[in-house]
């Protein structure tokens, strides 16, 4: 990872070595293994620190309130968690961001208008249980709670199991209108996770609109067998159809202007070097502008997988795991902030974050950091000292505004 890029960031430095993923790289932070619970200590003694009222919502989010929770509250903050090997910014630096703002708030003797609180959503990855945004997703009623709570880990484990094992109660999981009565608007900083502000020459940004996106698993069956006496004419190897759908994935998500389908995880069991596989799971993720197109584009990579799967005696079965359709952050909270910060660009992106979840229940808006790299989801994710100290500023200068002046 980019040692020294996160370790100048202050924040960032006090959480660096939670949760380093010696194997591959950068950090694994996944909802409520021990990086999770450790970073989720952190917080909620940074928070109380600056004197903020720590509270835990119903879906594993955490709330540092300045002033009593809600109504019409400006709530900021992002994620903790990671993606496997992920880089040290994405979702870290929104919540170190926004606990400096606030705090800078205080201090200053900034009396606001309105409540304030930094929240750290969970699961924003879907790195353990294959759902982005999970916490989000349920506190908004964006997924259903009993569908989240039957979702499992690679070990077998529910999400009712582990959350019951963090202290959560799992029966009162789901929407929470009480909560989300509270906000007024969520305005999360994120660093940039594309090129945009790089192209344009300026370290921050507002957000104007995510892209549509969602998970799918494409399950190829057939018979495991011995890779020595199994000659190449009985085979039916689901390997092989596997591979020859990952193949012509990225030439049909070309066909579609502006689409984007990854395959960044294949699972075979039962996962020998001399066994041909029984069964091979192939996880798509696919993107596009338009929701048509990324479902469109989604149909046919399950036709070709079922194609070649009958080419190999095999089957496929497509099953959706997850879906957020497009989202445009809404014009007012984006002016607002555009006429506190002066002349900012308004950027789209192909990430999803939680502000673009929780835009289907209340006003959301997003700011974004540079990242010199224009890269993400990887170690060398980065963001300038200088760019970070900017985004702080921003943000600072954002709440100021909305939040009134005393
Ligand atoms: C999360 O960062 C995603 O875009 O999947
Ligand atoms: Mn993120
Ligand atoms: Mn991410």
């Amino acid at each position: 990872m980019t040692e020294t890029g996160a370790t100048s960031v202050p924040g960032l430095a006090e959480i660096a070595d939670i949760g380093r993923d010696t194997v591959r790289g950068g950090y694994s932070r996944h909802l409520f293994d021990e990086a999770d619970r450790q970073l989720r200590e952190w917080f909620v003694a940074r928070a109380a620190g600056i004197g903020l009222d720590v509270d835990h919502d119903r879906n594993g989010n955490i709330w540092a309130w300045w002033g009593p929770p809600g109504p019409g509250a400006l709530v900021t903050g992002s994620h903790l968690d990671s993606v496997p090997g992920g880089g040290a910014f994405d979702g870290p630096l929104g919540v170190v961001s926004a606990l400096d703002a606030v705090q800078r708030l205080m201090v200053s003797g900034f009396r606001p208008s309105r409540p304030v609180a930094v929240v750290v959503f969970a699961e924003e990855e879907g790195s353990r249980f294959g759902v982005a945004c999970l916490g989000s997703k349920l506190l908004s009623g964006g997924l259903a709670a009993g569908t989240a709570l039957a979702l499992t880990d690679a070990s077998g484990c529910t999400l009712a199991e582990v959350m019951a094992a963090a202290g959560l109660d799992p029966a009162r999981a789901g929407r929470d209108d009480a909560l989300l009565s509270r906000i007024g608007l969520f305005l999360e900083l994120h660093v940039e996770q594309g090129r945009g502000l790089i192209d344009l020459g300026v370290p921050v940004g507002v957000a104007s609109s995510v892209l549509g996106h969602g998970r799918w698993r494409l399950r190829f069956a057939g018979q495991g067998n011995h890779a020595g006496t199994t000659l190449m004419s009985d085979r039916r190897d689901p390997m092989v159809a596997a591979g020859a759908t990952i193949a012509q994935i990225a030439d049909l998500a070309r066909a579609r202007a502006g689409a984007r389908a990854t395959v960044g995880r294949v699972d075979a069991a039962p996962g020998g070097t001399n066994v041909i596989a029984s069964r091979v799971d192939v996880w798509l993720d696919s993107r596009a502008e338009e929701d048509e197109v990324t479902r469109a584009l989604v149909a046919e990579i399950g036709a070709t997988a079922a194609a070649h799967a009958a080419a190999q005696g095999c089957t496929a079965e497509l099953t959706e795991q997850s879906w957020s359709g497009t989202v445009h952050f809404p014009d007012g909270p984006r002016m607002a902030i555009g006429e506190a910060l002066g002349a900012v660009p308004a950027l789209p992106t192909g990430a999803g974050h939680d502000a673009a979840v929780l835009a289907a229940a209340v006003p959301t808006a997003m700011l974004y950091v540079r990242n010199p790299t224009g890269i993400s989801h990887a170690p060398e994710e980065f963001a300038s000292a200088e760019d970070c100290a900017a985004g702080v500023d921003a943000l600072e200068t954002a709440l100021r505004s909305l939040a009134g002046r005393s």
